[in-house]
């Protein structure tokens, strides 16, 4: 069976066909966790020693992160099978690159690295693909700026980001007006660079493996509630990173086993760090049946097996606090809310709108192409769930964005006709080998273009 086409797509473009009626079983090994894959190339680099890298993710985001600290005279062997190794060139042992550094899709690539590129003794660019260039810089370089970096953007306050040199930057304690981890890790790697303690505030707790790892490379960070405090100066020394399954990956199969009828998923190895973890928690307050099994460290990781099975789900108003510890599983969780009895309200979450693309306005087009009927809100939305009913399919744009498309592969799961979504190439970004795992698990997906 195939959806009708209304518009052909253009030649060489990825595009999912999902047909409805499957189900989701058996056991699910999503690939490594995106942000710590590229938080163990920034910091193995900038560590003395080789550091082994174990279950990286091998897609273009993380890639592009190990392309950059190439072309800065690091040696890195890798990845095979998830395995990469890092000869560390210490705090102060980047070369210059000889051209611009092009970090992709990559936002937490773009924005860490620019400031750890503004601690130092050369100048260097950031550029990215079209979706990254519209994207916020000023809420990194303006930090950085009072740090005494000197970072210029276009006038839309976008990249490429051109970074100058510096002898030094000055430590500040800065009180950041948005919850970004991105935000929050950018400042922590040019505090390495500063002469005194660099503190960052922020206004909701964000994911914190920066912080983690670089304990675990021997750097002191100090933590005063929601204040974040890095010494210039340190140094790191290499250590062994076990990365987790990402948790953002499995969150499309957390949705698609709860949505599905018959569905039963293990999904192993899975990262539970409490700042990553809304998913679970926003799930599991609609009635999703997630057990968690197996609760382990992985490293300075704790990690869990994760067992997802069919349920009714019912709808709710999404608690703020949890926004940015779900931030970027909207997108499945919209699904799951199109699913549940009632009405679901999301507040609180502006930043969806500056993310790989604007993910209200996005999910609600997708989500009207299918006749499931949302609110579009400034800062959220609201979403008339159909309580198990099936909505109908039809041709979805995923605007390049990853997770839009991997959500609306699973919306199928909820359809009575195949579901076509077009602009998926960037699924290689966080999942590669995404269709091919979901259809291994009973997802009627077909991948064409590819
Ligand atoms: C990330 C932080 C989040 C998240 C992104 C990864 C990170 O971005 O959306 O996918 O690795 O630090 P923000 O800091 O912009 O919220």
């Amino acid at each position: 069976m195939s959806a009708s086409v209304e518009h052909p797509s253009t030649p060489g473009e990825r595009v999912f066909r999902v047909t409805p009626g499957g189900t989701l079983r058996g056991e699910v090994r999503v690939p490594g966790d995106k942000s710590i894959s590229h938080r163990a190339i920034m910091l193995g680099a900038l560590a003395e020693g080789d550091t082994e890298v174990a279950g990286f993710l091998e897609g273009a985001d993380s890639l592009a992160t190990l392309g950059a600290f190439r072309a800065m005279g690091v040696e890195i062997e890798g990845p095979h099978d998830g395995r990469v190794r890092i000869r560390g060139v210490g705090v102060d042992g980047l070369r210059a690159p000889e051209g611009p550094l092009d970090v992709g899709n990559a936002g937490t690539a773009m924005r860490l690295l620019c400031g750890l590129l503004a601690g130092q003794r050369f100048s260097s660019t950031l550029v990215g693909d079209a979706s990254l260039s519209r994207r916020p810089m000023k809420r990194v370089t303006e930090p950085l700026a009072r740090m005494g970096a000197r970072v210029e953007t276009t006038s839309a306050g976008t990249a490429p980001l051109v970074i100058h040199p510096t002898e030094a930057l000055t430590a500040v304690r800065y009180d950041m007006p948005m919850a970004s981890a991105q935000v929050k890790s950018c400042l922590l790697l040019a505090g390495l660079y500063a002469d005194g303690e660099t503190c960052v505030s922020e206004p909701a707790v964000t994911r914190d493996h920066t912080e983690r790892m670089l304990v675990t490379f021997g750097c002191p960070v100090r933590s005063d509630g929601a204040t974040v405090c890095v010494r210039g100066g340190s140094r790191l020394q290499a250590a062994p990173v076990e990365v987790p399954a990402d948790i953002s990956s499995a969150a499309f199969f957390l949705v698609g086993a709860s949505i599905a009828q018959g569905a039963d998923v293990l999904l192993p190895a899975v990262g539970i760090n409490p700042t990553r973890i809304g998913v679970l928690n926003i799930l599991r307050a609609m009635g999703a049946d997630i057990e968690l099994t197996n609760q382990r460290d992985c490293g300075a990781e704790p990690v869990a097996d994760l067992r997802v099975r069919s349920t009714r789900l019912r709808g709710i108003e999404i608690p703020m606090d949890q926004v940015p510890l779900a931030i970027d599983e909207f997108p499945a969780l919209f699904i799951a809310a199109a699913h549940a009895e009632g009405e679901t309200l999301l507040t609180g979450a502006a930043e969806l709108r500056v993310k790989e693309s604007d993910r209200i306005a996005v999910m609600a087009g997708g989500m009207a192409q299918l006749g499931i009927e949302t609110q579009v809100l400034p800062d959220g939305i609201r979403i008339q769930g159909r309580a198990g009913a099936s909505w109908h399919g039809g041709i979805v744009d995923s605007h390049g964005d990853h997770r839009i498309a991997m959500s609306f592969a699973m919306a199928a799961l909820g359809a009575d006709s195949p579901i076509e979504i077009r602009d998926c190439a960037n699924v290689n970004t966080s999942f590669p080998g995404f269709a091919s795992l979901a259809a291994g698990t009973g997802l009627g997906i077909e991948e064409l273009g590819a």
